[in-house]
Protein backbone atom coordinates (compact mmCIF):
# COMPACT_ATOMS: atom_id res chain seq x y z
CA UNK A 1 0.00 0.00 0.00
CA UNK A 2 1.74 3.79 -0.89
CA UNK A 3 2.34 5.62 1.92
CA UNK A 4 2.16 9.35 1.46
CA UNK A 5 5.71 10.74 2.88
CA UNK A 6 6.76 14.03 3.42
CA UNK A 7 9.73 15.02 1.55
CA UNK A 8 12.10 18.10 1.30
CA UNK A 9 15.19 18.76 -0.77
CA UNK A 10 17.78 21.76 -0.77
CA UNK A 11 18.04 23.57 -4.22
CA UNK A 12 20.47 26.17 -5.18
CA UNK A 13 19.69 28.69 -7.82
CA UNK A 14 21.00 32.23 -8.40
CA UNK A 15 18.51 35.28 -8.90
CA UNK A 16 19.20 38.18 -9.94
CA UNK A 17 19.44 41.57 -7.26
CA UNK A 18 17.40 44.05 -10.04
CA UNK A 19 14.60 42.12 -11.66
CA UNK A 20 14.32 39.02 -9.54
CA UNK A 21 14.15 36.39 -12.71
CA UNK A 22 16.05 32.87 -11.31
CA UNK A 23 18.41 31.10 -13.29
CA UNK A 24 20.23 27.23 -12.06
CA UNK A 25 23.33 28.85 -13.17
CA UNK A 26 25.50 31.49 -12.21
CA UNK A 27 26.54 34.17 -15.04
CA UNK A 28 28.27 37.41 -14.93
CA UNK A 29 25.06 38.89 -16.99
CA UNK A 30 21.34 38.13 -15.77
CA UNK A 31 19.73 36.48 -18.67
CA UNK A 32 15.98 38.51 -17.90
CA UNK A 33 17.51 41.85 -17.72
CA UNK A 34 21.13 41.61 -18.85
CA UNK A 35 22.48 43.32 -16.06
CA UNK A 36 26.18 42.53 -14.90
CA UNK A 37 27.11 41.00 -11.54
CA UNK A 38 23.81 41.02 -10.16
CA UNK A 39 23.35 37.70 -9.54
CA UNK A 40 23.22 36.41 -5.82
CA UNK A 41 23.08 32.35 -4.71
CA UNK A 42 20.71 31.65 -2.99
CA UNK A 43 19.00 28.26 -1.20
CA UNK A 44 15.90 27.32 -0.94
CA UNK A 45 13.87 24.24 0.95
CA UNK A 46 11.28 22.83 -1.53
CA UNK A 47 8.80 20.57 0.17
CA UNK A 48 6.40 18.33 -1.04
CA UNK A 49 3.50 18.77 1.47
CA UNK A 50 1.86 15.01 1.94
CA UNK A 51 -1.90 14.26 1.06
CA UNK A 52 -2.89 13.99 4.37
CA UNK A 53 -2.61 17.90 5.37
CA UNK A 54 -3.51 19.18 2.04
CA UNK A 55 -6.55 21.64 2.47
CA UNK A 56 -9.40 19.66 0.07
CA UNK A 57 -11.07 21.23 -2.84
CA UNK A 58 -14.40 21.93 -2.36
CA UNK A 59 -17.47 22.85 -4.28
CA UNK A 60 -17.29 27.10 -4.90
CA UNK A 61 -20.71 27.49 -2.93
CA UNK A 62 -19.37 24.90 0.28
CA UNK A 63 -16.61 27.56 0.60
CA UNK A 64 -16.73 30.22 3.52
CA UNK A 65 -16.75 33.75 2.43
CA UNK A 66 -14.67 35.90 4.21
CA UNK A 67 -15.66 38.77 5.90
CA UNK A 68 -14.04 41.65 3.89
CA UNK A 69 -15.50 44.59 5.16
CA UNK A 70 -13.03 47.00 5.58
CA UNK A 71 -12.33 49.10 9.08
CA UNK A 72 -11.72 52.80 8.79
CA UNK A 73 -8.28 54.43 9.65
CA UNK A 74 -9.86 57.52 10.32
CA UNK A 75 -6.98 59.48 7.86
CA UNK A 76 -10.33 60.36 5.51
CA UNK A 77 -8.19 60.76 2.10
CA UNK A 78 -6.46 57.46 2.54
CA UNK A 79 -10.23 55.54 3.68
CA UNK A 80 -11.62 56.99 0.46
CA UNK A 81 -8.43 55.48 -1.81
CA UNK A 82 -8.44 52.30 0.18
CA UNK A 83 -12.78 52.23 -0.65
CA UNK A 84 -13.93 52.35 3.19
CA UNK A 85 -10.56 51.31 4.85
CA UNK A 86 -8.11 48.41 5.50
CA UNK A 87 -9.47 44.72 5.37
CA UNK A 88 -8.54 41.94 7.81
CA UNK A 89 -6.68 39.26 6.40
CA UNK A 90 -5.44 41.75 3.45
CA UNK A 91 -1.90 43.01 2.81
CA UNK A 92 -1.19 46.28 0.98
CA UNK A 93 1.85 47.72 0.31
CA UNK A 94 2.48 51.18 -0.21
CA UNK A 95 5.11 52.48 -2.13
CA UNK A 96 6.74 56.01 -2.39
CA UNK A 97 10.32 57.62 -2.88
CA UNK A 98 12.34 58.75 0.01
CA UNK A 99 10.95 61.27 2.23
CA UNK A 100 7.75 61.67 0.46
CA UNK A 101 5.77 61.28 3.86
CA UNK A 102 5.42 57.26 3.85
CA UNK A 103 5.98 56.82 7.81
CA UNK A 104 3.84 59.84 8.39
CA UNK A 105 0.64 59.08 6.54
CA UNK A 106 0.94 55.50 7.79
CA UNK A 107 1.54 56.28 11.86
CA UNK A 108 -1.69 59.11 11.39
CA UNK A 109 -3.62 55.72 10.03
CA UNK A 110 -2.06 53.16 12.81
CA UNK A 111 -3.16 56.22 15.20
CA UNK A 112 -6.39 56.81 13.59
CA UNK A 113 -7.08 53.15 13.76
CA UNK A 114 -6.17 52.80 17.26
CA UNK A 115 -8.73 55.49 18.52
CA UNK A 116 -11.88 53.69 16.32
CA UNK A 117 -11.10 50.66 18.74
CA UNK A 118 -8.26 48.90 16.62
CA UNK A 119 -5.18 47.28 18.20
CA UNK A 120 -2.44 48.09 16.19
CA UNK A 121 1.08 47.91 16.00
CA UNK A 122 3.54 49.82 14.14
CA UNK A 123 6.71 47.97 13.59
CA UNK A 124 9.70 50.79 12.55
CA UNK A 125 12.71 48.53 10.77
CA UNK A 126 14.73 51.89 9.58
CA UNK A 127 14.05 54.12 12.61
CA UNK A 128 14.72 54.11 16.38
CA UNK A 129 11.58 53.62 18.50
CA UNK A 130 12.12 57.18 20.06
CA UNK A 131 12.66 58.41 16.87
CA UNK A 132 8.91 57.44 15.81
CA UNK A 133 7.65 58.53 19.52
CA UNK A 134 9.14 62.07 18.42
CA UNK A 135 7.06 62.44 15.58
CA UNK A 136 3.88 60.10 16.71
CA UNK A 137 4.54 63.15 19.40
CA UNK A 138 4.44 65.99 16.87
CA UNK A 139 1.56 64.80 14.96
CA UNK A 140 -0.11 64.05 18.01
CA UNK A 141 -0.44 60.54 17.43
CA UNK A 142 -0.34 58.68 20.77
CA UNK A 143 -3.22 56.76 21.42
CA UNK A 144 -3.10 53.68 24.21
CA UNK A 145 -3.48 51.08 21.64
CA UNK A 146 -1.02 51.97 19.45
CA UNK A 147 2.37 49.45 20.01
CA UNK A 148 5.39 50.50 19.05
CA UNK A 149 8.90 48.10 18.19
CA UNK A 150 11.89 48.46 16.49
CA UNK A 151 12.75 45.73 14.42
CA UNK A 152 14.08 44.05 11.39
CA UNK A 153 14.00 40.98 11.92
CA UNK A 154 11.38 38.85 10.75
CA UNK A 155 11.48 36.01 12.99
CA UNK A 156 11.44 38.61 15.80
CA UNK A 157 8.27 40.73 14.22
CA UNK A 158 6.66 37.49 14.00
CA UNK A 159 7.02 37.25 17.68
CA UNK A 160 5.23 40.50 18.28
CA UNK A 161 2.30 39.63 16.34
CA UNK A 162 2.03 36.79 18.83
CA UNK A 163 2.80 39.11 21.94
CA UNK A 164 0.19 42.18 20.72
CA UNK A 165 -2.14 40.62 18.55
CA UNK A 166 -3.03 43.50 16.67
CA UNK A 167 -5.57 43.53 13.98
CA UNK A 168 -3.50 46.21 11.85
CA UNK A 169 0.02 46.33 11.68
CA UNK A 170 2.30 48.30 9.39
CA UNK A 171 5.96 47.51 8.97
CA UNK A 172 8.42 50.42 7.93
CA UNK A 173 9.81 49.44 5.42
CA UNK A 174 9.70 45.91 4.04
CA UNK A 175 13.39 46.48 2.16
CA UNK A 176 14.94 46.64 5.56
CA UNK A 177 13.13 43.74 7.18
CA UNK A 178 15.24 40.29 7.32
CA UNK A 179 15.52 36.69 7.48
CA UNK A 180 18.75 35.49 8.93
CA UNK A 181 18.16 31.92 7.65
CA UNK A 182 18.07 32.92 3.82
CA UNK A 183 21.37 33.42 2.08
CA UNK A 184 21.05 36.36 0.30
CA UNK A 185 22.16 39.75 1.67
CA UNK A 186 19.32 42.09 3.77
CA UNK A 187 17.93 44.19 1.02
CA UNK A 188 18.20 42.22 -1.35
CA UNK A 189 15.02 40.90 -3.88
CA UNK A 190 15.58 37.30 -2.68
CA UNK A 191 15.13 39.01 0.99
CA UNK A 192 12.72 41.73 0.44
CA UNK A 193 10.05 38.99 -1.61
CA UNK A 194 10.63 35.99 1.04
CA UNK A 195 9.99 38.52 4.00
CA UNK A 196 6.91 39.62 2.23
CA UNK A 197 5.60 36.21 1.31
CA UNK A 198 6.13 35.00 5.31
CA UNK A 199 3.81 38.47 6.01
CA UNK A 200 1.27 37.60 3.39
CA UNK A 201 1.35 33.75 5.21
CA UNK A 202 0.75 35.53 8.51
CA UNK A 203 -1.85 38.31 7.18
CA UNK A 204 -3.94 35.54 6.17
CA UNK A 205 -3.53 32.86 9.10
CA UNK A 206 -4.42 35.79 11.79
CA UNK A 207 -6.68 37.82 9.98
CA UNK A 208 -4.75 40.99 10.89
CA UNK A 209 -4.72 43.89 8.14
CA UNK A 210 -0.81 43.91 7.20
CA UNK A 211 0.33 47.40 5.84
CA UNK A 212 4.09 46.86 4.10
CA UNK A 213 5.94 50.12 3.03
CA UNK A 214 8.46 50.16 0.13
CA UNK A 215 10.56 52.66 -1.35
CA UNK A 216 10.18 53.04 -4.96
CA UNK A 217 13.43 52.59 -7.08
CA UNK A 218 14.83 55.84 -9.08
CA UNK A 219 12.70 53.59 -11.95
CA UNK A 220 10.01 53.52 -10.58
CA UNK A 221 9.92 49.66 -9.27
CA UNK A 222 8.67 48.90 -6.08
CA UNK A 223 11.52 46.97 -3.73
CA UNK A 224 13.32 45.61 -7.23
CA UNK A 225 11.11 46.03 -10.08
CA UNK A 226 7.60 45.19 -9.00
CA UNK A 227 8.87 41.95 -7.17
CA UNK A 228 5.97 42.23 -4.55
CA UNK A 229 3.06 43.49 -6.13
CA UNK A 230 1.65 39.90 -7.02
CA UNK A 231 2.35 38.86 -3.98
CA UNK A 232 -0.37 41.60 -1.95
CA UNK A 233 -3.55 42.60 -2.44
CA UNK A 234 -3.55 46.20 -2.56
CA UNK A 235 -0.62 48.59 -3.87
CA UNK A 236 -1.08 52.16 -3.10
CA UNK A 237 1.19 54.83 -4.58
CA UNK A 238 2.63 58.06 -2.51
CA UNK A 239 3.36 60.66 -4.86
CA UNK A 240 4.53 64.37 -4.84
CA UNK A 241 7.14 66.77 -5.77
CA UNK A 242 9.33 67.02 -2.64
CA UNK A 243 9.54 70.52 -2.90
CA UNK A 244 5.99 71.21 -2.78
CA UNK A 245 3.49 70.01 -0.06
CA UNK A 246 1.20 68.30 -2.41
CA UNK A 247 0.53 64.61 -1.98
CA UNK A 248 -1.51 62.19 -3.91
CA UNK A 249 -2.46 58.96 -2.95
CA UNK A 250 -3.38 56.57 -5.42
CA UNK A 251 -4.78 52.70 -5.36
CA UNK A 252 -2.67 51.06 -8.34
CA UNK A 253 -3.98 47.80 -7.44
CA UNK A 254 -7.06 46.95 -5.21
CA UNK A 255 -8.66 43.57 -4.94
CA UNK A 256 -11.08 44.69 -2.22
CA UNK A 257 -12.44 48.05 -4.38
CA UNK A 258 -12.19 50.21 -6.86
CA UNK A 259 -8.65 51.96 -7.92
CA UNK A 260 -10.08 55.06 -8.88
CA UNK A 261 -9.75 57.02 -6.25
CA UNK A 262 -7.17 59.91 -5.68
CA UNK A 263 -6.13 61.12 -2.17
CA UNK A 264 -5.28 64.22 -2.00
CA UNK A 265 -3.26 65.62 1.31
CA UNK A 266 -1.02 68.46 1.75
CA UNK A 267 2.01 68.27 3.92
CA UNK A 268 2.34 70.48 6.67
CA UNK A 269 3.98 71.39 10.32
CA UNK A 270 1.41 69.20 11.94
CA UNK A 271 1.23 65.65 9.47
CA UNK A 272 -0.64 65.07 6.68
CA UNK A 273 -3.80 67.17 5.90
CA UNK A 274 -6.68 65.71 3.78
CA UNK A 275 -6.96 68.63 1.37
CA UNK A 276 -11.05 68.99 0.91
CA UNK A 277 -11.44 70.65 -2.45
CA UNK A 278 -7.92 70.24 -4.33
CA UNK A 279 -9.62 72.28 -7.47
CA UNK A 280 -9.51 75.34 -4.89
CA UNK A 281 -6.43 74.99 -3.73
CA UNK A 282 -4.35 74.67 -7.61
CA UNK A 283 -6.06 77.85 -8.06
CA UNK A 284 -5.86 79.62 -5.06
CA UNK A 285 -2.09 81.51 -6.21
CA UNK A 286 -4.12 81.95 -10.06
CA UNK A 287 -3.90 85.56 -11.49
CA UNK A 288 -6.91 85.74 -13.44
CA UNK A 289 -6.57 87.04 -16.95
CA UNK A 290 -2.71 86.92 -16.92
CA UNK A 291 -1.21 85.99 -20.50
CA UNK A 292 0.12 82.25 -20.68
CA UNK A 293 -2.65 80.96 -18.08
CA UNK A 294 -5.13 78.52 -18.92
CA UNK A 295 -7.25 76.57 -16.72
CA UNK A 296 -8.25 73.08 -17.55
CA UNK A 297 -10.31 70.51 -15.93
CA UNK A 298 -8.20 67.25 -15.64
CA UNK A 299 -9.14 63.96 -14.53
CA UNK A 300 -7.01 62.16 -11.89
CA UNK A 301 -8.29 58.44 -11.24
CA UNK A 302 -11.66 59.23 -11.58
CA UNK A 303 -11.82 62.46 -9.66
CA UNK A 304 -11.68 66.05 -12.07
CA UNK A 305 -9.17 68.66 -10.68
CA UNK A 306 -9.03 72.22 -12.14
CA UNK A 307 -4.96 72.99 -12.85
CA UNK A 308 -3.44 75.95 -14.06
CA UNK A 309 -1.35 75.56 -17.17
CA UNK A 310 1.12 78.33 -17.54
CA UNK A 311 3.40 79.06 -20.82
CA UNK A 312 6.28 81.69 -20.62
CA UNK A 313 8.23 82.41 -24.13
CA UNK A 314 11.39 84.58 -23.98
CA UNK A 315 13.39 85.23 -27.20
CA UNK A 316 16.24 82.53 -27.35
CA UNK A 317 19.86 82.55 -27.35
CA UNK A 318 20.31 79.06 -28.74
CA UNK A 319 20.58 77.90 -32.04
CA UNK A 320 18.19 75.12 -31.23
CA UNK A 321 15.61 76.88 -28.65
CA UNK A 322 14.62 74.89 -25.32
CA UNK A 323 11.15 73.48 -25.07
CA UNK A 324 10.92 72.61 -21.42
CA UNK A 325 8.02 71.60 -19.95
CA UNK A 326 6.97 70.31 -15.87
CA UNK A 327 3.80 68.19 -15.32
CA UNK A 328 3.20 67.40 -19.06
CA UNK A 329 4.31 65.62 -21.31
CA UNK A 330 7.44 66.87 -23.23
CA UNK A 331 7.41 65.25 -26.43
CA UNK A 332 3.51 66.24 -26.61
CA UNK A 333 4.76 69.92 -26.26
CA UNK A 334 7.09 69.73 -29.45
CA UNK A 335 4.12 68.23 -31.60
CA UNK A 336 1.48 71.08 -30.30
CA UNK A 337 4.13 73.47 -31.33
CA UNK A 338 4.02 72.27 -34.46
CA UNK A 339 0.53 71.97 -34.49
CA UNK A 340 0.40 75.64 -33.77
CA UNK A 341 2.66 76.67 -36.46
CA UNK A 342 1.24 74.69 -39.40
CA UNK A 343 -2.53 74.54 -38.48
CA UNK A 344 -2.95 77.98 -36.89
CA UNK A 345 0.01 79.80 -38.40
CA UNK A 346 1.31 80.82 -34.38
CA UNK A 347 5.27 80.26 -34.82
CA UNK A 348 7.57 79.87 -31.53
CA UNK A 349 10.72 79.52 -34.12
CA UNK A 350 13.49 81.31 -32.00
CA UNK A 351 11.92 81.36 -28.79
CA UNK A 352 12.14 79.37 -25.12
CA UNK A 353 9.15 77.92 -24.41
CA UNK A 354 8.04 76.83 -20.90
CA UNK A 355 5.09 75.21 -19.85
CA UNK A 356 4.34 74.14 -16.81
CA UNK A 357 1.04 73.06 -14.80
CA UNK A 358 1.44 74.89 -11.22
CA UNK A 359 1.21 73.36 -7.92
CA UNK A 360 3.28 70.54 -8.61
CA UNK A 361 0.74 68.11 -10.33
CA UNK A 362 1.34 66.02 -13.58
CA UNK A 363 -0.65 65.08 -16.00
CA UNK A 364 -0.37 63.18 -19.08
CA UNK A 365 -3.84 63.28 -20.08
CA UNK A 366 -4.55 64.74 -23.97
CA UNK A 367 -7.39 66.69 -22.34
CA UNK A 368 -4.82 69.20 -21.80
CA UNK A 369 -3.75 69.58 -25.25
CA UNK A 370 -6.33 72.56 -26.24
CA UNK A 371 -5.01 74.55 -22.63
CA UNK A 372 -1.25 74.24 -23.41
CA UNK A 373 -1.82 75.24 -27.17
CA UNK A 374 -4.07 78.25 -25.56
CA UNK A 375 -1.21 79.28 -23.01
CA UNK A 376 1.40 79.25 -25.51
CA UNK A 377 -0.98 81.25 -28.03
CA UNK A 378 -1.48 83.87 -25.01
CA UNK A 379 1.55 83.83 -23.62
CA UNK A 380 2.62 84.49 -27.96
CA UNK A 381 0.37 87.37 -28.06
CA UNK A 382 0.65 88.96 -24.50
CA UNK A 383 -3.45 88.67 -24.08
CA UNK A 384 -4.92 86.69 -21.44
CA UNK A 385 -8.05 84.72 -21.84
CA UNK A 386 -11.21 85.53 -19.86
CA UNK A 387 -10.88 85.22 -16.30
CA UNK A 388 -13.58 82.70 -16.13
CA UNK A 389 -12.89 80.60 -18.89
CA UNK A 390 -12.01 76.86 -18.72
CA UNK A 391 -11.09 74.45 -21.77
CA UNK A 392 -10.44 70.85 -22.36
CA UNK A 393 -10.00 68.88 -25.42
CA UNK A 394 -7.51 67.24 -27.23
CA UNK A 395 -5.73 68.14 -30.55
CA UNK A 396 -5.11 66.07 -33.92
CA UNK A 397 -2.21 66.54 -35.62
CA UNK A 398 -4.74 68.37 -38.89
CA UNK A 399 -5.27 70.87 -36.06
CA UNK A 400 -8.72 69.65 -35.42
CA UNK A 401 -10.48 69.97 -31.88
CA UNK A 402 -11.25 66.13 -30.54
CA UNK A 403 -13.56 65.02 -28.03
CA UNK A 404 -12.11 63.95 -24.92
CA UNK A 405 -13.61 61.56 -22.49
CA UNK A 406 -16.19 62.12 -19.11
CA UNK A 407 -16.20 66.05 -20.03
CA UNK A 408 -19.78 66.35 -18.51
CA UNK A 409 -17.78 65.83 -14.75
CA UNK A 410 -14.99 67.95 -15.78
CA UNK A 411 -17.63 70.77 -17.09
CA UNK A 412 -19.45 70.26 -13.56
CA UNK A 413 -16.21 70.59 -11.88
CA UNK A 414 -15.30 74.06 -13.15
CA UNK A 415 -19.04 75.45 -12.87
CA UNK A 416 -18.51 74.42 -9.12
CA UNK A 417 -15.68 76.59 -8.76
CA UNK A 418 -17.56 79.24 -10.21
CA UNK A 419 -16.18 78.92 -14.16
CA UNK A 420 -19.23 79.98 -16.32
CA UNK A 421 -17.77 79.22 -19.89
CA UNK A 422 -16.28 75.97 -21.36
CA UNK A 423 -13.90 75.79 -23.96
CA UNK A 424 -14.85 72.64 -25.79
CA UNK A 425 -14.72 70.30 -28.90
CA UNK A 426 -17.94 70.86 -31.20
CA UNK A 427 -19.65 67.27 -30.03
CA UNK A 428 -19.06 67.87 -26.08
CA UNK A 429 -21.91 66.91 -23.98
CA UNK A 430 -24.23 70.04 -22.87
CA UNK A 431 -22.89 71.78 -19.97
CA UNK A 432 -24.18 71.95 -16.62
CA UNK A 433 -27.07 74.82 -15.55
CA UNK A 434 -25.38 78.04 -15.28
CA UNK A 435 -22.48 77.36 -17.43
CA UNK A 436 -22.36 78.23 -21.38
CA UNK A 437 -20.30 76.11 -23.61
CA UNK A 438 -18.36 77.26 -26.72
CA UNK A 439 -18.11 74.52 -29.25
CA UNK A 440 -14.53 75.08 -31.53
CA UNK A 441 -13.87 72.21 -34.18
CA UNK A 442 -10.42 73.60 -34.69
CA UNK A 443 -7.81 74.91 -33.36
CA UNK A 444 -7.85 78.09 -35.05
CA UNK A 445 -11.33 78.39 -33.92
CA UNK A 446 -10.47 77.81 -30.39
CA UNK A 447 -7.94 80.49 -30.59
CA UNK A 448 -10.66 82.64 -32.05
CA UNK A 449 -13.16 82.15 -29.49
CA UNK A 450 -10.84 82.58 -26.60
CA UNK A 451 -10.05 86.19 -27.68
CA UNK A 452 -6.36 85.46 -28.05
CA UNK A 453 -6.66 86.99 -31.96
CA UNK A 454 -8.90 89.79 -33.89
CA UNK A 455 -10.65 89.10 -36.71
CA UNK A 456 -9.40 87.57 -39.35
CA UNK A 457 -8.41 85.26 -36.78
CA UNK A 458 -5.41 83.91 -38.08
CA UNK A 459 -3.22 85.32 -41.07
CA UNK A 460 -0.98 82.07 -42.60
CA UNK A 461 1.91 83.33 -44.74
CA UNK A 462 0.18 84.86 -47.99
CA UNK A 463 -0.38 83.04 -51.24
CA UNK A 464 2.63 84.44 -52.86
P1 LIG B 1 8.56 60.69 6.13
O1 LIG B 1 7.19 60.28 6.55
O2 LIG B 1 9.68 60.30 7.02
O3 LIG B 1 8.85 60.16 4.65
P2 LIG B 1 9.16 58.66 4.11
O4 LIG B 1 8.76 57.69 5.18
O5 LIG B 1 8.34 58.54 2.86
O6 LIG B 1 10.60 58.57 3.80
O7 LIG B 1 8.50 62.28 5.98
C1 LIG B 1 9.25 62.94 5.07
C2 LIG B 1 9.28 64.42 5.21
O8 LIG B 1 8.11 64.98 5.70
C3 LIG B 1 10.37 64.86 6.14
O9 LIG B 1 11.38 65.42 5.33
C4 LIG B 1 9.78 65.91 7.01
C5 LIG B 1 8.41 66.11 6.48
N1 LIG B 1 7.41 66.25 7.56
C6 LIG B 1 6.65 67.42 7.65
O10 LIG B 1 6.81 68.35 6.84
N2 LIG B 1 5.70 67.53 8.62
C7 LIG B 1 5.50 66.54 9.53
O11 LIG B 1 4.64 66.68 10.41
C8 LIG B 1 6.29 65.36 9.44
C9 LIG B 1 6.11 64.24 10.43
C10 LIG B 1 7.23 65.24 8.44
MG1 LIG C 1 9.98 56.46 6.33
Amino acid sequence: MATSKSKSKSRTEFRCGACGAGTPVWAGRCPGCDEWNTLVEETRTVSRVPAATRTPARPIGDVADRDVRPSPTGVRELDRVLSGGLVRGSVTLVGGEPGIGKSTLLLQAVAGAARGGARTLYITAEESAAQVRGRADRLGATPDDLWLASETDLGSIVGHLDDVEPTLVVIDSIQTVHDPTLSSAPGSVGQVRACAHRLVEEARARGVAVVLVGHVTKDGGLAGPRVLEHLVDTVLSFEGDRHHALRLLRAVKHRHGGTGELGVFEMTTSGLVGVDDPSALFLSDRRPGAAGSVVVPVLDGGRPLLVEVQALLADSPLPSPRRQTQGLDGGRLGMLLAVLEQRAGISVAGTDVWVTVAGGVKTVEPAVDLAVALAVTSAATGRGLPADLVVCGEIGLAGELRQVGHLDRRMAEASRLGFGTVLVPERAPAPPDGCEAIRATDLRGAIAAAGLLREPPVRLASPG
